[in-house]
């Protein structure tokens, strides 16, 4: 189990408004490590970690051109096994990375060419990726199209986000946080946080108020209404994702499968129970959480095209959420320009993967340690921008 203590100014009362993985990674790191951490979230889990395939994949989600995004993730995922093995020894409940590498594969000449390209691109960072001929991708994925042109192997995991953040719950609480059914607000005093407000009816204090020496504010999408009572904006907005849950036998699939069919991207992620995500629109659409009828078509239609056994899979569930995107594609995290008030939001398509690394970032910002490398280029303050400049 890894050690943690808290910094030279001791246990700090800490209040965490958001309890998706970003919030509870944050809370249960800061409780393990002796601070007094509160969460509050009108409905803890449903927002866009419900909906996440739960890919640990800094290469296969980094494009070109994002290497602060590839650096980033490339730090969370070594962080990945100890967060796991650490969530698994507070809870009992055994928290697996699946070893289920990612194969990319193209279905005609420019994808392949594309691959090429994106492997020189991943070789030239420092990672590790595999170049296949169609025969060999299908001689480890039986299941994959004969229409193959070519694929890459890359040695990426994939976790169950709806267990990671249910066991989050239970091992912080197991460390003395409380989860509390409100929505909240920072209070701030003469440019400091002092504690949180509530927005809703059930609270725990007459004053409707909680003291806190750090608010944390890891609402995902909504980051930026929790900051309304600042004179800086946050410019997260909403990205809509649409999200398919299959089940087929267990063992029918060994990896996650990425493909492009017709200009649009799908992903393929199996999980060893035989639960099979498929996923995942990106919307640039504001607050819609309709499942569309075409965003179903299409990611079934595209799945089946690299995969066409998952035609006799059943489709168990369809699911929208909004993901808290940035203008860089990069997260937030770390002071703002009030003192007390920490961000962790901004995650866009990467949350579950980055969430060991920001828990490292908020947590080293709070016990005052230096952050942890790969996590330099998400400061908060970058995007911090007066009211009246916007
Ligand atoms: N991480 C993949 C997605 O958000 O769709």
């Amino acid at each position: 189990m890894t050690a943690l203590t808290v910094g030279a100014k001791g246990p700090q009362r800490v209040a965490v408004l958001g309890a998706g993985i970003i919030g509870l990674a944050c809370a249960w790191r800061l409780a393990r490590a002796g601070h007094r951490v509160t969460v509050l979230d009108p409905s803890a889990r449903t927002g866009a970690t419900y909906a996440a395939a739960g890919m640990i994949a800094p290469a296969s989600e980094a494009a070109f051109g994002q290497d602060a995004l590839l650096a980033a993730g490339l730090a969370s995922a070594r962080l990945w096994p100890t967060f796991a093995a650490d969530l698994t020894h507070d809870t009992g409940r055994p928290i697996e990375l699946t070893p289920c590498a990612t194969m990319l594969v193209a279905l005609d000449a420019d994808d392949d060419n594309a691959l090429t390209r994106h492997v020189r691109h991943l070789h030239r960072r420092g990672c590790t990726a595999e170049r296949l001929t169609s025969r060999a991708a299908r001689r480890l994925e039986a299941g994959l199209t004969p229409r193959l042109a070519g694929a890459v192997l890359l040695h990426e995991t994939a976790v169950d986000a709806r267990k990671v953040a249910s066991a989050l719950e239970v091992a912080l609480v197991e460390h003395g946080g409380t989860v509390l059914a409100v929505s909240g607000e920072p209070v701030v005093h003469e440019g400091t946080a002092t504690g949180v407000r509530s927005l809703g009816e059930r609270w725990a204090t007459t004053s409707g108020v909680i003291d806190a020496d750090v608010v944390v504010v890891a609402a995902g999408w909504r980051s930026p209404q929790m900051l309304s009572a600042l004179d800086h904006a946050v410019p997260i907005r909403p990205l809509k994702g649409q999200i398919l849950r299959l089940r087929s036998s267990p063992g029918a699939l060994g990896h996650t499968v990425r493909g492009t069919v017709r200009g649009r991207e799908v992903y393929v992620v199996p999980r060893p129970d035989g639960e099979v995500v498929v996923g995942a629109t990106s919307e640039d659409v504001g607050e819609d959480l309709r499942v569309t009828a075409g965003a179903v078509h299409d990611l079934l239609h595209d799945a089946i095209e690299l995969l066409p056994e998952l035609a006799e899979a059943t489709l168990v569930e369809s699911t929208a959420r909004l993901r808290p995107a940035t203008s860089d594609n990069l997260p937030v995290v770390g002071p703002t320009c009030v003192d007390g008030l920490v961000l962790a939001s901004g995650h866009g398509r990467d949350g579950i993967l980055l969430a060991p690394l920001t828990a490292e970032l908020v947590s080293a910002h709070i016990d005052g340690r230096p952050p942890p490398s790969g996590a330099e280029t998400l400061a908060a303050q970058r995007l911090c921008t007066p009211k009246e400049l916007t």
